[in-house]
């Protein structure tokens, strides 16, 4: 038997539908809030995750399906969509027509990570990316929008926190004054952070190992060296969450682990689902569109893990129940159901019947498997008499109706 590969699953039926709901109602408030969808291919040229995401991160590092393609292309499967999203941004040269776009994306990513509960190596992501806006509007719509999403699935997980990593301005300095705390207790350091504290030192800051958290815990903390104008955006933000009484909790160590961020990040946290915490993540990237030779736009965008909002949602059932279910007794009786469910389909009644003719007794079962709401059995006394027997599955009742599509669907459908 050949196998699927490690990390890469199958989304099979039961479950798909969970995601199409996902999807849907990120179509649905995305849309309300103004948002256009693109749709980005999946293999780009490896030198732009390089470029925005960063040399140094875990992702570039270690976790990119990257390949040399039959024409000798350097080339990876998406590991996020940003990248992306911002070089289709610069190349059809969007801004032309309005710098200011709001672009919303689904779809797989692909990382080389050690699976787990809530982390696989094909996952799915619906991204929302906005260009051209410094106004810390945007940030707290953008959260706004996030809240609004989740409530709208029923969730009151997860909870959302925020940071600010300041901009290029103010990083260096703090960079170089954690880098001064750390030295004196580099000795902590777990292996890849002693790696880190040269390339990346923030990074130590979110790191999970005992001796790390040791050697942060009274650390600097980015926020309290945020220059002027990157603290009046951050506290403009939180005010702005206030106003609209979006909760929120500052978390200063919050470092995310892609580089091109700047000022306000932010992550959608939730302690049901272990290690993998994060249900939705993003920030601003003011220097990116720049760095990927495109106009100084700022921009600013998150993505949530389907696979993670699909584990909060665990519980409930989204599949749909057939609204009849024709149980037929003899050729002539399942020509009859044949007939009257190719009817009913045409004015979406939805039907299912037994395609096998089987005994009532095995019928009745399979009726009840699918859950169906109303039931009909046809037999060669109904066959007659032209009329059987609709039974209201819930409500426990049976009305004596015509076997004609009309009666039918007036008794379904009302
Ligand atoms: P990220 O934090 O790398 O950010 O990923 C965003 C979300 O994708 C995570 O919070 C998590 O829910 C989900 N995710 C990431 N890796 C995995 C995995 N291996 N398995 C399952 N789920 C996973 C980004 O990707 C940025 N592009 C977000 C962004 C958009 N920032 C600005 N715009």
């Amino acid at each position: 038997m050949i196998t699927g590969v490690k990390g890469f699953n199958d989304i099979l039926p039961g479950e798909v539908e969970k995601w199409q709901h996902i999807e849907a109602v990120a179509r649905k408030v995305f849309e309300l809030y103004g948002f256009s969808e693109i749709r980005i291919p999946i293999l780009e040229k490896t030198e732009l995750f390089c470029r925005s995401i960063g040399d140094v991160t875990d992702i570039v590092e270690k976790e990119m399906y990257s390949f040399v393609d039959k024409g000798g292309n350097a080339v990876t499967m998406r590991p996020e969509g940003t990248a992306s999203v911002m070089r289709a941004f610069i190349e059809h040269k969007i801004y032309a027509a309005d710098p200011v776009a709001k672009l919303y994306y689904m779809g797989p990513m692909f990382r080389y990570e050690r699976p787990q509960k809530g982390r696989y190596r094909q996952f799915h992501q619906i991204g929302c990316e906005v260009t051209g806006v410094n106004s810390p509007l945007v940030d707290a719509q953008i959260l706004n929008m996030l809240v609004h999403f989740f409530s709208d699935l029923g969730l009151t997980e997860p909870r959302l926190e925020i940071n600010s990593l300041g901009c290029t301005e103010c990083r260096p300095a703090y960079r170089s004054s954690l880098r001064d705390f750390l030295s004196e207790r580099f000795d902590l350091l777990c292996e890849d952070c002693k790696r880190r504290y040269e390339s990346n030192p923030l990074r130590v800051l979110d790191c999970k190992s005992a001796g790390c958290k040791e050697a942060t815990a009274s650390a600097p903390s980015v926020i309290d060296n945020l220059c002027s104008e990157c603290d009046a955006h951050f506290s403009a933000t939180r005010q702005l969450l206030e106003t609209a009484e979006t909760p929120y909790q500052i978390n200063p160590r919050m470092v995310r682990g892609l580089d091109y961020y700047t000022r306000t990040t932010f992550e959608l946290v939730t302690g049901l689902l272990g290690a993998q915490s994060a249900v939705a993540a993003g920030g601003r990237y003011d220097g990116l569109i720049a760095d990927l030779e495109g106009p100084r736009l700022p921009g600013i965008g998150f993505a949530l893990g389907v696979e993670r909002v699909a584990l909060l949602l665990a519980e409930k059932e989204f599949r749909k129940p057939p609204d009849l279910f024709i149980a037929a007794l003899g050729d002539r009786a399942q020509k009859k159901a044949f007939q009257l469910m190719t009817a009913l389909l045409r004015f979406n009644v939805s039907v299912e019947l037994d395609y096998e003719g089987k005994s009532l007794k095995s019928q009745m079962r399979r009726s009840d498997k699918f859950d169906a709401r109303y039931t009909l059995i046809i037999g060669e006394d109904e066959l007659s008499s032209g009329k059987g027997g609709l039974k209201d599955m819930r409500a426990g009742t049976q009305e004596i109706i015509d076997l004609s599509t009309g009666d039918i669907l007036h008794k379904i459908k009302g």
